[in-house]
């Protein structure tokens, strides 16, 4: 168990707080999950991009999936080999494209036609050949939250299968490109497992057809997406995943890719307010705390939920109350009409479901500096970036 009050009061707060030990099984269970084939997993650097989580991954054979060249330094950086690294990305400039080739990663994950003939050029340019692959777009209902559905044609991330195919054989004939992958994902979040399966299917037979071709597809990427439980939603069974994914690939010699970002981290996280205050306004109850929006935005942006406990509070007596922050917007909430006891200042509460897009999601606004982040194992509590100072703030404004 661990002490949220001792490590609240060692390190303040608000604070995010991630259990490697969780990290490490969720890692580990997942590529087991995938035994029967060739299989890689590139953690989704987005979802929780500390050098010590990424070390923490590297160690075991994790490779990554990263959207800007930012997150491809911090996977290098973390230990991650560059021929276990994606780029992906619907937007990446010529300067990104650049660097990714000339640090040899892995593919680099292509979004669009403009986006295959900027690598081309640029691949042309260094005189060098780009591993690619490209994001098909299933046109699959993930039937998730709007803003982390991705794979209906309405969304702006891939390409269309027929177009796709055409840039297949252009790439084949290109001096400079070599296509060694195909890409789908179709949200995130996903607690069921038709939608994937149908996606892997449609994706898997497109693969057969560049075999006729003679495009040899060698990994066959299927994004990530995998849901966790944030309060008692169905989740989905890893081996039952696996399984599914695995049994549209009959005759293909592929690597199975996998991206997840939140499966790993996501459950492994926790974040600690303290009460700053109770609030009544006519018939409502607020419980101010320390930490806002600008640390976990997630309620706020789409209203997900997390639960919330208080921590060591003795008393039985709850009634309902919105959990808010300290910044300027309505919109700043953690939760709204959830039951909690009649809390007092320094009271602690702790957010669950903390460590996927919580802190990488973060900003500073209102001049808030950024929580810390700690780490906690068998070995015990550690800083892994510590709490942004005044100092921090305003480091790179001229006056
Ligand atoms: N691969 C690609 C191409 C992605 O776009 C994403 C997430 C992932 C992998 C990892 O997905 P995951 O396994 O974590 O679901 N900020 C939102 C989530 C945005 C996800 C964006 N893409 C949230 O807080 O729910």
């Amino acid at each position: 168990m661990i002490d949220f009050k001792s490590l609240a009061k060692k390190y303040g707060t608000p604070l995010y707080l991630y259990d490697f030990e969780i990290v490490r099984k969720n890692y580990l269970d997942l590529k087991e999950s995938f035994t029967a084939r060739k299989s890689l997993i590139c953690y989704a650097v987005k979802a929780n991009s500390n050098l010590s989580v990424l070390k923490e991954l590297a160690k075991l054979g994790s490779g990554a999936d990263c959207v800007s060249i930012g997150e491809v330094k911090r996977a290098l950086k973390a230990g991650i080999p560059k021929y276990k690294i994606i780029f992906s990305g619907v937007g990446k400039r010529d300067d990104e494209i650049e660097e990714a080739l000339l640090r040899d990663i892995l593919m680099i994950n292509i979004e669009s036609e403009a986006e295959f003939e900027r690598v081309e050029l640029i691949a042309a340019k260094l005189e060098m050949v780009a591993r690619i692959s490209i994001r098909v777009n299933p046109n699959i209902d993930a039937k998730t939250h709007p803003y982390i559905s991705t794979g209906l044609s309405e969304n702006k991330f891939g390409v269309d299968i027929e177009d796709a195919k055409k840039l297949y054989i252009r790439a084949k004939n290109s001096k400079y490109l070599d296509p060694v992958g195909i890409h789908f994902h179709i949200g995130s979040q996903l607690t069921d497992l038709k939608p994937i399966k149908e996606a892997s299917e449609i994706v898997a037979s497109m693969v057969r057809s560049l075999k006729v071709l003679d495009i040899d597809i060698k990994f066959f990427d299927v994004g990530g997406g995998i849901g966790i439980k944030y309060d008692d939603e169905r989740t989905i069974n890893l081996y039952d995943y696996a399984q599914n994914i695995l049994s549209t690939l009959s005759g293909l010699d592929v690597t199975v890719v996998c991206e997840p970002g939140r499966y790993i981290v996501g459950n492994s996280g926790y974040f600690l307010t303290s009460v700053l205050y109770e609030k009544r306004n006519r018939d409502k109850r607020f419980v101010i705390v320390d930490g806002a929006m600008n640390d976990l935005l997630r309620p706020s942006l789409y209203k997900a939920f997390h639960k919330i406990a208080a921590v060591d509070v003795k008393s039985k007596e709850v009634s309902k109350c919105d959990v808010v922050g300290p910044i300027c917007e309505s919109g700043d909430f953690f939760a709204k009409d959830i039951d909690l006891p009649l809390l007092k200042h320094n009271d602690l509460l702790v957010i669950y479901s903390a460590g996927a897009y919580g802190f990488t999601m973060s900003s500073n606004y209102n001049s808030r500096g950024r929580a810390a982040e700690i780490a906690v194992d068998e070995n015990g509590d550690r800083i892994i970036r510590r709490r942004e100072s005044f100092e921090d703030l305003i480091r790179l404004e001229e006056n």
